[in-house]
């Protein structure tokens, strides 16, 4: 039986495709098409999607997309009727044909790929969008059972949803509605502070710890926490529920219009103006955000454990990308063990939606939990070879036992050496496979990649992969973080030992790597550890303020264009001509 997951006309659309409950590909639009984020529809990851487990669409037993517009639509309506009278008509508009949109999924995809809508077999399901971002960080989990909490922007009028997963069922313990949202303040407040990009809310996580959380007062007035585990906005500090806010959600990257008010504006003074010097003032706004999302999400996640007993938690949904919070969740919660799917953002509700289908409602059985992320496209000898031919680069090519030792010696000399081995990765972490790799020991080599390869503000930091049996001689806390999406605290007698992977406040934001999730790149840093006795790497994204590379083609251009020192593609490597 073949399920496949989309997720479409919303930020990071991408396609998710399984086998009898076996997950087989899954991959973002943005890596094919090259926007970042893009959102629209996931036409080149659904052609990867099919390519990959070898059919074509008619052979589809069951099709998903992660929104049901006839969800929650009592509110919906509620909603609109209040506020209709608000919202410009092209804003109305825009809405209602996002919503038919999402209805004529069949049209669409028999449209794509050129067929008769009656060859298409499959059954068509809409997937509540927080249900599909639940269903991803529990059908893929280990846990049998699991409290579950998605925390994002919104979706389908949800902002929060919170539950008890136990086998291949789901129960919804709590939510919080639109236009309640945290996600939506870390927004308003990324915006704020000159940083007007979908998806640049990391930066601000980044930014916080340079300030101190002189704001927090402030930040308690604009979120209020509530019994239950609910919280409210004060509404008079933001306008996307009142006069709208412009999304584009078309092929290409989505833009979001301004959603923080005027009385935003009176609080914290005028906005910073993007690529302006950044000041102390906006460093403590940043700081006092951060605090106070976690304050909010862990009154959400001790209210969870309580109503559930449970001390193991998925989570999913985009703010469960604040690696910052997720890393103090198991020191200011009852929990023990957390789950975090590679793709624990918008893009992975295509594989939760898969995972609905299969076990929430078809009531299967489950399968294996899913390790690491290296889902989407791979490359053979041949290809790699065929490419680097039509490059015109001269190169080499070594045994397998010899690829992660030259790379390794390479990483130690102080080069900065592309990794492109294997399934690019799923979700937002480059994790071995679309990789650039650089000695942490060095304090120069964040100077290094800023200016010659990723061009980053110099205040984000760059992160570890360490190998997993050797997390607790250098972390505070010892549980996996296999997707590098906690940061705990580097302990300050190895914070001089590793310092381009040491933050400001002495954290990282690490990925354990084990042998079972990722053989090669667990050989690389150990060869690495064996030449230096360091058993760290910095891993940065294989990009130039682009996608993520997905093809030889992609890191080749991206090799030529930056000074990138060496570049290995599977065996073979490419120097830079001295
Ligand atoms: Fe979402």
């Amino acid at each position: 039986m073949y399920i496949l997951g989309i997720n479409a006309y919303h930020g990071d659309a991408a396609a998710a495709i399984i086998r009898d409950g076996k997950l087989i590909a899954a991959a973002e639009e943005e890596r094919f098409n090259r926007f970042k984020h893009s959102a629209g529809f996931p036409v080149q990851s659904i052609r990867y999607c099919l390519s990959a487990a070898g059919i074509g669409p008619e052979d589809l037993d069951h099709v998903g997309i992660s929104r049901d517009p006839s969800a929650h639509l009592h509110k919906k309506i509620l909603f609109a009727a209040t506020r209709i009278a608000k919202l410009a008509s092209h804003q109305i508009k825009d809405r209602l044909g996002n919503a038919a949109k999402v209805r004529d999924l069949k049209d669409e995809l028999a449209r794509l790929f050129g067929i008769s809508k009656k060859n298409l077999r499959a059954r068509f399901h809409n997937i509540e969008h927080h249900r599909a971002h639940l269903a991803s960080c529990f059908f893929v989990s280990p846990f049998e059972r699991a409290a579950l909490l998605s925390i994002d922007g919104f979706g389908d009028f949800i902002s929060t949803m919170w539950a008890h997963g136990e086998g291949n069922s789901i129960d919804v313990l709590g939510q919080v509605e639109y236009p309640h949202s945290t996600g939506i303040v870390y927004t308003a407040t990324t915006q704020f502070l000159g940083f007007p990009h979908y998806g640049d809310e990391g930066k601000v996580m980044g930014l916080a710890p340079y300030g101190k959380p002189r704001f927090i007062e402030q930040f308690r007035e604009i979120i209020r926490t509530e019994e239950n585990g609910q919280f409210r906005l004060n509404l008079d500090y933001f306008r996307h529920h009142a006069e709208g806010v412009e999304m584009t959600w078309d092929e290409g990257s989505p833009v979001v219009g301004r959603v923080f008010s005027d009385k935003y504006i009176d609080l914290f003074g005028p906005p910073r103006d993007p690529g302006a010097a950044l000041s102390d003032h906006e460093r403590h706004i940043a700081a006092s955000l951060q605090l106070r999302l976690e304050e909010v999400g862990f009154h959400i996640l001790n209210h969870l454990h309580e109503q559930t007993g449970l001390t193991d938690l998925g989570l999913a949904g985009g703010v469960a990308y604040n690696s910052v919070m997720n890393g103090k969740i198991l020191l200011n919660t009852p929990f023990k063990r957390l789950f975090i799917q590679p793709a624990a953002g918008d893009s992975g509700t295509a594989l939760g939606v898969c995972y609905q289908i299969y076990n929430g409602i078809l009531k299967c059985e489950r399968g294996e939990a899913m390790t690491g992320a290296y889902t989407g496209p791979q490359f053979t000898a041949e290809e790699i070879e065929r490419s680097l031919l039509e490059s015109g680069l001269p190169f080499e090519c070594y045994s397998d036992a010899d690829v992660t030792k030259r790379a390794a010696q390479d990483i130690a000399a102080g080069l900065v050496v592309g990794w492109f081995q294997g399934r690019m990765e799923f979700g937002p972490r480059a994790l071995g496979n679309r990789s650039i790799v650089v000695d942490p020991r060095r304090t120069e080599m964040k100077c290094i990649l800023n200016d010659r390869i990723k061009k980053r503000e110099p205040f984000r930091p760059f992160a570890p992969s360490i190998l997993e049996e050797r997390v607790g001689d250098y972390f505070e806390q010892t549980h996996p973080s296999p997707t590098m999406l906690m940061v705990y605290q580097i302990k300050p007698e190895r914070r001089g030992e590793i310092p381009a992977v040491t933050h400001v406040d002495g954290s990282g934001r690490l990925q354990t790597v084990s042998r079972e999730m990722n053989e090669r790149y667990y050989q690389l840093i150990s060869d690495f550890a064996a030449l230096t006795g360091v058993p760290v790497v910095l891993n940065t994204s294989f990009n130039e303020n682009e996608p993520i590379v997905c093809t030889p083609q992609h890191a080749i251009e991206c090799f030529r264009k930056t000074k990138m020192d060496v570049l290995y593609l599977g065996n073979y490597a490419v120097r830079r001509a001295k």
